[in-house]
């Protein structure tokens, strides 16, 4: 089986890419680390126990990490993931933190890693902050990745908080910056606008969480405080294409599981401004080798949606 570390700021895209992760028959979850961002970090935390709780696997441990960016600001996406990350719909069995493992989730990433060397498969899909403190403490973690796999970033200087900065990345511009630059595995990047050209028709959607599952009934109602944004007139900030829903970190994950659903990427060396007055936080593809990375990524540019769909329906049965 996969082994996969999965890290996330869980919303409602990260919860179902957790989802999917654990529908998967291929793959075996090490445990998941957990990064402040679409939410607080006990939000965050508390959100994946539930998930996993929804999903009957409590087994797999989970981890608390950082709860702010490296230069300790911190932002929050709740006007679309609802303030409690997942929609804000009431749960009174909702699972509280004593489930959380003692270890810290860069301490478990180095560990995971450094035990199962050019095993392990990492999928991010919050703020890079945990990412970046491990690889600082220990570098040759990077050496010992399979491959890395992250949602964030852009790849058309196009954001969807700021201007130029997709969320994941401007919440810790310096944190991207450092995986960018010191995570030398081979990796995917998922940003903000491949994603959008990747949506899903709302009549799939509604089939989708129609589908009468448990799972499908969770996803239809922690989605349905963000669908407020995405399904109306008021589009989400930054939307690329037209209408359609969008799980963002659902992609990255689906490169995790089954590789064969990226059918295209661009492949170079990425970094991330970190000053700037209107680009902090943006990736920057370098296309013309002026940065002399020997580095590249695999920056995503075309998925097999027949695959990807699949993937998505196996996610809520
Ligand atoms: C990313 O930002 C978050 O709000 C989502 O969970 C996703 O990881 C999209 O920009």
């Amino acid at each position: 089986k996969k082994k996969l570390l999965i890290d996330v700021d869980c919303g409602t895209d990260d919860a179902q890419a957790i989802m999917m992760a654990i529908s998967a028959p291929n793959v075996k979850i090490m445990g998941i680390t957990c990064v402040g961002g679409n939410t607080s970090l006990d939000n965050v935390c508390k959100n994946v126990l539930r998930v996993l709780k929804v999903c009957d696997r409590s087994d797999i441990p989970v981890y608390k990490g950082a709860s702010k960016s490296i230069l300790g600001d911190s932002i929050h996406a709740s006007y679309f993931h609802g303030v409690d990350g997942l929609g804000d719909v009431p749960d009174p069995n909702a699972p509280g933190l004593e489930g959380i493992q003692k270890e810290h989730a860069v301490d478990a990433i180095r560990r995971l890693i450094s035990k199962n060397p050019g095993e392990i498969a990492l999928v991010a899909t919050g703020p890079l902050t945990n990412l970046a403190l491990a690889v600082k403490m220990d570098p040759t973690i990077s050496g010992k990745l399979k491959c890395l796999y992250i949602m964030g970033g852009n790849m058309e200087s196009r954001g969807n908080t700021t201007a130029c900065g997709e969320f994941n990345f401007l919440a810790d511009p310096e944190g991207a910056y450092i995986v960018c630059n010191e995570f030398l595995c081979k990796t995917y990047i998922a940003t903000w606008e491949f994603a959008c050209r990747h949506k899903l028709s709302w009549e799939w959607y509604d089939n989708w969480v129609n589908s009468g599952t448990k799972k499908a009934d969770f996803i239809k109602k922690i989605y349905a405080h963000s669908l407020q944004y995405s399904r109306s007139e008021k589009e989400v900030k930054g939307m690329v294409t037209g209408p359609g829903f969008v799980s963002c970190d659902s992609y990255a994950m689906a490169a995790a599981i089954d590789e064969s659903t990226v059918k295209d990427v661009i492949e170079c060396a990425v970094t991330v401004e970190t000053g700037g007055r209107f680009a902090r936080g943006m990736m920057v593809l370098d296309m013309i080798d002026d940065l002399k990375k020997e580095h590249k990524a695999l920056v995503m540019n075309k998925v097999d949606m027949e695959k990807f769909e699949r993937l998505m329906k196996d996610s809520v049965k």
